[in-house]
């Protein structure tokens, strides 16, 4: 594995340079980043979430294009701090957002308060769905979907699937395999940052981030140092499978779900070489298929 820069993340924490050292998938501390995410916010809304236009393009699509009834249901799976919810519901649908950051949650209802809206907003894990059939649309928004392996990937598309109307959309965000990932054997780049305050910390501290590309499995690895005065080194990854099209049309299809366009990560906008994410919009078939991840096949 060649590295870009030689900085001192192996004083802190030992090389971690194959995919299996990277478990669980995901070890962002949500509950805890998400007040500090919500104190940074500029004109364009909140930085690190897609700016307020892109907000604005994706529910006015969600609304024009995909066509559910003014007054159906959504589901906002990972909503964090209700964007899009909170959008969808002031052109008229019934919204529940669910997310496992109360932080979020508070902030999504109290924003919904504000401007006269009711909205659905719930603390719940998407792994903890029971939902059956009640909704005629689901978002999985620059969310968490691609940081799952392909076995949670699957019990968690049968879950959406359950939760849909026959019918109904699934609209789901996957970071993609762009041009910058084009090594046949692994890579790692690095960068430093010396903050005041961040979403990581509210004291001076120095964020060491490792970019890592396992060619093997696809996976992109984003694994932060962060180093304070006031205390031990905190150590996080996330690890985000790199999808095509075609990989994901077959795994949606293997869950009961038929794909009906890929975008680029806006819709209505054909995926680009260089883009980093793509949008599938998939919809509940009638078609069972075999996808056994827990022993079962997919309910009805
Ligand atoms: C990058 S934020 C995106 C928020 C929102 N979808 C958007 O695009 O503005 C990812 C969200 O996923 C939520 N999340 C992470 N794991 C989750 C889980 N198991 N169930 C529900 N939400 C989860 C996080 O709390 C966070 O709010």
């Amino acid at each position: 594995m060649s590295s870009a820069s030689a900085l001192p993340f192996d004083i802190f924490r030992p090389f971690k340079n194959t995919i299996e050292a990277f478990t669980p998938r995901d070890t962002l501390p949500w509950e805890e980043l998400a007040p500090r995410v919500l104190r940074y916010m500029t004109e364009d809304g909140i930085v690190g979430l897609r700016p307020r236009h892109e907000v604005d393009a994706m529910s006015d699509w969600v609304d024009d294009q995909l066509g559910p009834a003014r007054g159906a249901a959504i589901l906002d799976i990972g909503c964090g701090p209700g964007l899009y919810s909170n959008r969808l519901a002031a052109h008229g649908y019934r919204v529940t957002g669910i997310d496992i950051a109360e932080p979020f949650l508070e902030h999504a209802r109290a924003e919904a308060q504000a401007q006269g809206l009711s909205c659905d907003y719930r603390k719940l894990s998407m792994f903890d769905m029971t939902y059956d059939a009640e909704f005629a649309a689901a978002l999985l928004l620059q969310s968490i979907a691609g940081r799952l392996s392909e076995p949670e990937l699957g019990d968690l598309l049968l879950a959406i699937r359950r939760a849909l109307q026959p019918g109904g959309s699934l609209i789901c965000e996957f970071q993609v395999k762009s041009a910058r990932f084009e090594s046949a054997e692994p890579t790692v780049s690095e960068s430093l940052s010396l903050l005041g305050q961040s979403p990581w910390s509210d004291e001076p501290h120095a964020w060491l981030l490792r970019d890592l590309y396992f060619p093997a499995s696809d996976d992109n690895v984003n694994h932060h140092l962060i180093l304070r005065a006031d205390g031990p080194p905190a150590e996080y990854w996330s690890c985000f499978r790199l999808y095509t099209v075609p990989a994901l049309t077959e795994l949606m299809e293997r869950c009961g779900l038929e794909v009906r366009a890929a975008f680029g990560p806006l819709p209505g906008r054909a995926l680009l070489p260089d883009d980093s994410s793509c949008l599938i919009w998939a919809q509940r078939s009638a078609v069972e298929s075999g996808w056994f991840s827990s022993g079962s096949a997919i309910p009805s």
